[in-house]
């Protein structure tokens, strides 16, 4: 092979790693996007909405129901009690901004520089069914308050957006905090390298999915209040 061929080879090679990536995680969940019954919801029409308009709707409550539990309960949990891989949906409060945010999310999907967080739905489901969804979230906020309050550290963590992809036990979209203490339990400098990693962001320790910078919301202060507290157990 002369010297271009392999480089060219070598090209290919990168542009397969790179969107290898996304479907890694893709492959985390069965992906194939199950179709939704949209039959017996009120059409809405091409040009999207602003608002949830099947609100309370039995019939939508439903179809969403069952749209969520084969759409998006492999990620966001079954009953939407999400074990910490990803957000837990029934955070987003009841109004108009969170409901173009909630559209706009499943359309699009959450990928940043190339890693598919979240699969985009544009042309897989249409907005009736994505409302339909929203309308179910909506039933089950009421559980939240039951649900076991998070210490200091941890809301903390979550108001920096940490817990979207991090838990403290289980895997999710990046590892377990304490599978994160072990591994730096013998490190020197583990503070500050896990400070700048958290920072700056950045992939290849755990897997080939990057973490996005958080320094975009998190405050140096807390970044550092996080890792100490990741490196003393998460507790
Ligand atoms: C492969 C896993 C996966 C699937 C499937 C998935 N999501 Fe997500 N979703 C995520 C992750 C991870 C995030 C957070 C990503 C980020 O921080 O950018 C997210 C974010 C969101 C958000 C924004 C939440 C917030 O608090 O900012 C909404 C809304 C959402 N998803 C709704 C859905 C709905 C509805 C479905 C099903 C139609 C779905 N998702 C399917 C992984 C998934
Ligand atoms: C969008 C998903 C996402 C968010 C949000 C996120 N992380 Fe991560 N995190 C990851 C991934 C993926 C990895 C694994 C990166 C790797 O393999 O190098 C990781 C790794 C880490 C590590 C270990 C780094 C290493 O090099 O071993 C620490 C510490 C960490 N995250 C802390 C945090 C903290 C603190 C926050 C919130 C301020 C946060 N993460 C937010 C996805 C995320």
């Amino acid at each position: 092979m002369n010297m271009k061929k392999i480089l060219h080879a070598l090209t290919a090679c990168a542009v397969m790693t790179t969107t290898l990536a996304p479907s890694l995680v893709l492959a985390h969940g069965d992906v194939t996007p199950q179709a939704v019954d949209i039959g017996k919801l009120k059409p809405l029409g091409d040009t999207l909405l602003k608002v949830n308009p099947y609100r309370g709707d039995k019939e939508a409550i439903a179809v969403g129901l069952s749209a969520y539990t084969q759409n998006c309960a492999r990620c966001h949990g079954i009953d939407v009690i999400s074990g910490g891989i990803s957000p837990d949906l029934r955070n987003l409060d009841i109004d108009q901004e969170n409901d173009t945010y909630f559209l706009e999310s499943v359309l699009r999907g959450k990928v940043r520089n190339g890693a598919v967080y979240m699969p985009p739905f544009q042309g897989i489901m249409p907005q009736e069914a994505i409302w339909a969804i929203r309308s179910y979230v909506d039933t089950r906020r009421d559980s939240l308050a039951a649900a076991a309050p998070l210490n200091e550290k941890e809301q903390l963590a979550k108001k920096s957006g940490c817990l979207s992809c991090h838990a403290t036990d289980a895997k999710g979209v990046g590892p377990a905090f304490r599978a994160i203490t072990k591994k730096y339990a013998k490190t020197k400098n583990a503070e500050t390298k896990l400070i700048a990693k958290v920072t700056k962001g950045g992939g290849g320790v755990w897997g080939s999915v990057p973490m996005p910078p958080m320094a975009e919301s998190a405050s140096a202060n807390d970044i550092q209040t996080l890792v100490k507290w990741i490196l003393d157990g998460a507790k």
